[in-house]
């Protein structure tokens, strides 16, 4: 038996000196030569993996490293979120919409790795860390767009970058190889929204924002980030720079839908046609139909503004809830691009049709759960009544543009609603009746504050009907 030559084996010559942490070499008689011997018969000459065992972190170091970045990036989604209504250009409303979801996704993906690394989600969701929160409170006092994205991605997101790039380099090539395919896959997300936003900021300075004005914002963030150790928290501390302005007034979100001086809008009616003082084509008409939807789509912008607001207002409650938020509001900015593009090629300059900001005004200063139930329950539900219908329309008149839109609108919308029964549950314990009774009281209140129905008996309360049709989605 090979086992007797292993206790007898002498030790190997010339090492008797070997550290106590090295494995001696135990020999078996033979056995090496037959391995050489088997390898020549072995014809294929496949690519050497040069990676080295060895790095600079122990698993509770990786864990305490990924749980900060995890925070950062929760921490990010939410942020950006706040800010989703009080953001006027177009582009940059959009954009953010995209980038909200991929702080959510990186947060996912370093939540999971955490869970491999002997923590319980659990844990992971629960950890807080006062300086990241004020630190984040900072950021998210900027006093317009250019700064928050100056802040956010040319000093913090610019600092995670780097933070990444160097755990990949020092954590274990082979030991922890999924946290550096994690990393990479957020860098790949990194990449073009730090181009994107640095391009961003070239435009708003050529356009007439005050560069000083960015560069001290940013000197005083990269001052801040540095007093609580950087990204890792291991960098050496200096002192924070004070006055801070989130210590002077806390933030608070925006409650107003803003828009840039390119649109026209209106809130005093959900009606197209009476927005436009007007019919365009025949009430009712195929045409009249396909305009509505495409102009619903483009003002979806106020979707990104509904479910962004909305992770920061349920903010720590539940991370599923936040990441499926997170989702909807990219696809709602992915709903808002389709749109504008739709009209285009229907030959509308997308600007000249008045925008509707119904909706966004109505539920901006709301309580989230009830805001939640009309976008969701009403306005997604709603389009799913007539969606099928439209779709059927277009194919008939080979109609291809609206076909294509409305078929992948409709699978985007069908998983809204799916994923909304879990976001709701989290906003509020109230029964689906109460639900829907209340927010069909708070939201005849606010058209009515509007003007956009009329108060024309002492006890009214508009349908869900009239609110599917007024507020649209
Ligand atoms: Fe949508
Ligand atoms: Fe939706």
């Amino acid at each position: 038996m090979v086992t007797q030559n292993i206790m007898s084996a002498p030790p190997p010559s010339g090492n008797g000196n070997a550290s106590p942490a090295t494995i001696p070499y135990r020999p078996v008689a033979g056995q090496r030569a037959a391995a050489a011997e088997r390898r020549k018969a072995f014809p294929y000459r496949f690519p050497r993996d040069g990676r080295l065992l060895g790095g600079k972190f122990t698993v509770a170091e990786n864990a305490r490293r990924l749980q900060r970045y995890f925070y950062f990036e929760r921490r990010l989604m939410q942020g950006l979120g706040a800010w989703t209504l009080s953001i006027p250009e177009f582009e940059v409303k959009l954009e953010t919409g995209r980038h909200i979801f991929y702080h959510g996704d990186a947060a996912r993906g370093l939540r999971e790795r955490l869970s491999e690394q002997e923590l319980r989600l659990k844990d992971i969701d629960a950890f807080r860390d006062p300086e990241i929160d004020l630190l984040l409170e900072e950021f998210l006092s900027a006093a317009d767009a250019p700064e928050l994205l100056a802040g956010l991605h040319q000093v913090l997101g610019r600092a995670l970058t780097t933070a990444y790039q160097h755990h990949i380099d020092d954590t274990d090539p082979v030991t922890d190889v999924p946290t550096i395919r994690c990393l990479r896959r957020i860098l790949a997300d990194y990449e073009p929204m730090l181009a994107w936003a640095n391009a961003a900021l070239a435009a708003y300075v050529e356009g007439g924002v005050d560069e000083s004005r960015l560069a001290a914002w940013r000197w005083h963030l990269q001052r801040l980030l540095a007093s609580v150790g950087g990204v890792t928290g291991t960098d050496p501390r200096t002192e924070a720079p004070t006055p801070l302005r989130c210590t002077a007034k806390p933030f608070e979100r925006g409650t107003v839908p803003l828009r840039d001086v390119r649109f026209d809008t209106f809130h005093n009616t959900g009606d197209y046609d009476v927005a436009d003082g007007g019919e365009r084509f025949p009430k009712d008409s195929y045409e009249a139909l396909r305009l509505r939807f495409i102009r619903t789509q483009r003002d979806e912008v106020d979707a990104i503004e509904a479910f962004g607001t909305f992770i920061w207002d349920i903010r720590f409650r539940d991370f599923q809830a936040e990441y499926d938020l997170a989702r909807i509001t990219w696809d709602e900015a992915r709903h808002t691009e389709i749109g504008h593009r739709a009209l285009l090629a229907a030959g509308y300059d997308p600007f000249e049709l008045r925008n509707r900001l119904t909706g966004s005004t109505c539920r901006g200063p709301m309580e989230p759960a009830f805001a939640m139930a009309e976008i969701n329950l009403f306005g997604e539900v709603g389009v799913l009544k007539t969606i099928n219908q439209l779709i059927d329309a277009a194919a008939d008149r080979r109609d291809e543009l609206l076909r294509h839109i409305s078929d992948f609108i409709r699978s985007d919308e069908r998983t809204h609603v799916r994923k909304g029964g879990h976001i709701i549950r989290v906003m509020t314990d109230l029964d689906a009746k109460d639900l829907e009774q209340r927010t069909r009281e708070l939201f005849t209140e606010c058209l009515v504050s509007l003007g956009a129905v009329q108060k024309d008996m002492d006890v009214f309360t508009v349908t869900r009907e009239d609110i599917e049709r007024l507020v649209g989605e």
